[in-house]
């Protein structure tokens, strides 16, 4: 698989996702208010990262999850925590990789289309601020290099957000 962005092509992940670091830095760059960053990040993600049909951010209201900005189909707007896959990792915050959603008890499907997903969880601080999900229509869309480099990706925002980067 080659991958495609701003007429490069890269043929391995960790070197797609390097260039995003990149790319996200210079969206970040000066720009202080979290749900403008949140949106320029789902859209990144959207429309660099090759068959994914839905990424965006759940953030924490309380004891529930609330849709934030997104790229993709509607989306169910309230999760409350502990359910479906973000509300999961929101209790455990640590990354889950959903091979097919089918079989993930309590799935919650938004896009019927929809078959594998990941979700990372967001911090501020220790405390856990939201979730970044990715859904792909195609099963087993997801591995370790994925979740590695979102990792990576929402580290950097996350370091943006606490103004530890400009
Ligand atoms: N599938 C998620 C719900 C959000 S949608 O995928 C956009 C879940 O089970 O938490």
């Amino acid at each position: 698989m080659t991958f495609q962005i701003a007429e490069q092509t890269y043929t391995t992940k960790p070197e797609l996702y390097a260039h995003l670091v990149t790319q996200l830095r210079s969206l970040l760059k000066g720009e202080r208010d979290f749900i403008a960053n949140c949106a320029n990040f789902a859209a990144l993600l959207y429309h660099s990262l090759p068959d994914v049909n839905w990424v965006g951010f759940y953030l924490l209201h309380g004891d529930e999850l609330v849709l934030g900005p997104f790229q993709g189909k509607p989306a169910c707007v309230r999760i409350p925590i502990g359910k479906g896959v973000c509300g999961f990792v929101a209790v455990n915050c640590e990354t889950i990789i959903v091979p097919n959603v089918h079989e993930f008890p309590g799935h919650i499907a938004c896009d019927l289309a929809s078959n594998s997903e990941i979700v990372v969880p967001v911090f501020d601080g220790e405390k856990i601020r939201g979730v970044l999900d990715l859904d792909s229509t195609t099963i087993g869309r997801f591995d370790d290099q994925d979740a590695e480099g979102l990792n990576e990706l929402v580290t950097v925002f996350v370091a943006h957000e606490e103004g530890l980067m400009e």
